[in-house]
C-alpha cells in the first residue's frame, strides 16, 4: 500500500495491489452480511444482489441528466416511478420520478410545496409541519430551502399528534408531513386524520415510505393490520419510497410520485437562457447515474410481486421473533406499534439497567444496534441477513443486560456517558452539542497517516 493518501500517487499503481487494498481496507467495516449491523444495508440474498451488479455496470456510464440522451434510462425511469404509481395506488395523474435516495426525494418534495405554496396560496415565509419523529431529511431540507419547520409533539403511542398538527398550521403551511414508518421507532402516523386535517385546510401532505413505500403493501397483502396510508387516502398529495431500501435495488434509488403531473411540475428546474443552451434538471442532481436507475428497474422486474410477498413474509416474520425475544428479557420493553414488525427500538423500564450500557457491550459482542433518545432507546432494522443471527443476538443482549446491571459505572463510560448527556440536554445547549459532533466530523474525514 502507498504510504501516505495525501496525494495521487505520481505512477498508477498496479489494478491488483489497488484491488488488494479495497479488501484490506473494507476488513475493519461492520461485517453487514453477518447480521451484525442493524441499519444501512438492505440485502436480498446474495444472487439477488449479482443480478443488481450486472444491471449496475452495463449502465455504469450512461447518464441520466438528458433524458433525450439514453432512451433506455428514460424508459427505465418513466416505468420504475410507475410500477411505484401503481402499487400505491396512485390514479392515471400520478407523476413522479427517481431520485438518489430518500433524503433527496423529500428534498424535492419540500422544494415542491415551497414553490407551489408561492405560486397557488401566495405564501412568502414558507412553514413545513411535521411530527418529532420525522426524519432528520425534512429538518434538513427546510435548512437548504429556507422553510420554517414547525415540530409538533407524539402521543404516547409514538404516533404524530394529530391535534397539535392542526394548532400549527397556519396561514404560512405549505405542507404537513406524516411518515409509513417513522424511522426512529417504526410507527405508523395516523394518515387518514392528517390527510383530512390536510384536505381541509388545503395545504400538500407528503407521506413518508422512503422505509415503508416497499414493504407496507406486501405486509398488507399478508393480512397484517395496515391502517390506510398511501394515495387511497384523501388528502395525500405526495409519497417518497426507497427502492434501495425494501426495493433491494442498488444504493442511489428512491421514488417522488405527486398525485398528479401539476404538482411534480414545481419540481422540476430548467434553464433556457444559460449560454451552454437549454438546460432541464428534473432533480437536485445534475448527472444521474444510470446504473442505479437500471438496477432499480431489474430489481422490481426480477422481484416481481411474488419475490416481494416472500421476502416480506420472512422479514416480518424475524422481526416478530426478534420483538417477541426482547419482550421476553425482564426489564425491556419495545416502543408503541412497529407496523412492519422490522424497525422498532427498545427502552430499559427497569431504573438499574442504562439502554445505553446494554448498547456498548454489545458493541463489544460485535453487535451494531443504534442508539437514540427521548426515550433511551436502541434501534433495530431487521433484514434477511438476520436470519441466523436471531437467536444468538438476542442471547448476548439477556447476557448483556445482566452485565449492565451489575456494573451501574458502565452507564458513565463510552458511549452510554454522551448518550446520556445528549439525552438530557436542555434545548439552549443544543447549539453546543452540534458544535462537538461538527468537531468529530471534522477529524474524520481527514486521511489516515
Ligand atoms: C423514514 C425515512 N425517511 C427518509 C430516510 C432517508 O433516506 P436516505 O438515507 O436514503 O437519504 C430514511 C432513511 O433511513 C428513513 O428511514
Amino acid at each position: 500500500m502507498s504510504e501516505s493518501s495525501r496525494s495521487i500517487p505520481a505512477r498508477g499503481r498496479a489494478r491488483e495491489e489497488v484491488l488488494a487494498d479495497l479488501e484490506r481496507i473494507a476488513t475493519s467495516d461492520v461485517d453487514w452480511h453477518a447480521g451484525r449491523a442493524f441499519s444501512l444495508v438492505y440485502h436480498a440474498s446474495d444472487e439477488h444482489s449479482a443480478l443488481l451488479k450486472a444491471a449496475y455496470t452495463r449502465f455504469f456510464s450512461e447518464n441520466g441528466l438528458n433524458p433525450l440522451a439514453f432512451e433506455s434510462l428514460r424508459r427505465f425511469e418513466a416505468e420504475v416511478v410507475a410500477m411505484t404509481a401503481t402499487m400505491l395506488h396512485g390514479g392515471p395523474e400520478a407523476a413522479g420520478t427517481m431520485t438518489s435516495g430518500g433524503s433527496e426525494s423529500i428534498m424535492m418534495a419540500v422544494k415542491t410545496y415551497r414553490d407551489w405554496g408561492r405560486a397557488k396560496l401566495g405564501v412568502e415565509r414558507p412553514e413545513l409541519v411535521l411530527p418529532a419523529s420525522a426524519h432528520p431529511a425534512f429538518f434538513k431540507a427546510c435548512h437548504y430551502l429556507m422553510l420554517e419547520p414547525v415540530v409538533v409533539p407524539l402521543t404516547d403511542d409514538f404516533r404524530a399528534d394529530v391535534a397539535a398538527m392542526g394548532a400549527a398550521v397556519t396561514d404560512q403551511t405549505v405542507a404537513v408531513v406524516g411518515s409509513a414508518p417513522c424511522y426512529p421507532y417504526g410507527v405508523l402516523d395516523p394518515i387518514e386524520e392528517i390527510g383530512a386535517l390536510a384536505a381541509e385546510r388545503g395545504v400538500g401532505f407528503h407521506v413518508d415510505g422512503c422505509l415503508g413505500g416497499f414493504l407496507l403493501p406486501w405486509v398488507e397483502r399478508l393480512g397484517h393490520p395496515v391502517a390506510p396510508w398511501d394515495f387511497r387516502v384523501d388528502g395525500v398529495t405526495s409519497i417518497s419510497a426507497d427502492v434501495h431500501k425494501y426495493g433491494f435495488a442498488a444504493k442511489g434509488a428512491s421514488t417522488i410520485t405527486y398525485r398528479d403531473a401539476d404538482l411534480r411540475r414545481h419540481q422540476f428546474y430548467v434553464s433556457t437562457d444559460w449560454v451552454g443552451g437549454i438546460y432541464i434538471s428534473p432533480t437536485a442532481a445534475g448527472t444521474r447515474p444510470g446504473g442505479a436507475i437500471a438496477a432499480a428497474w431489474a430489481a422490481l422486474q426480477t422481484m416481481g410481486e411474488d419475490g416481494y410477498l416472500e421476502l416480506a413474509e420472512r422479514i416480518v416474520d424475524l422481526g416478530s421473533r426478534m420483538i417477541d425475544g426482547i419482550e421476553a428479557i425482564p426489564g425491556l420493553r419495545v416502543l408503541g406499534e412497529p407496523v412492519m414488525r422490522s424497525v422498532f427500538a427498545f427502552a430499559s423500564d427497569d431504573e438499574q439497567v442504562n439502554i445505553f450500557a446494554v448498547g456498548d457491550v454489545l458493541r463489544r459482542k460485535g453487535w451494531h444496534p443504534d442508539k437514540q433518545i427521548r426515550p433511551d432507546a436502541l434501534h433495530m432494522m431487521i433484514t434477511t441477513p438476520h436470519v441466523d443471527v436471531v437467536e444468538p443476538f438476542l442471547a448476548d443482549l439477556a447476557e448483556a443486560v445482566e452485565t449492565v446491571r451489575g456494573h451501574p459505572e458502565l452507564a458513565t463510560q463510552g458511549e452510554a456517558a454522551m448518550y446520556g448527556m445528549l439525552s438530557e440536554m436542555p434545548d439552549e445547549q443544543q447549539g453546543d452539542a452540534d458544535d462537538f459532533v461538527l468537531q468529530v466530523l471534522d477529524g474524520l474525514y481527514r486521511p489516515e497517516g
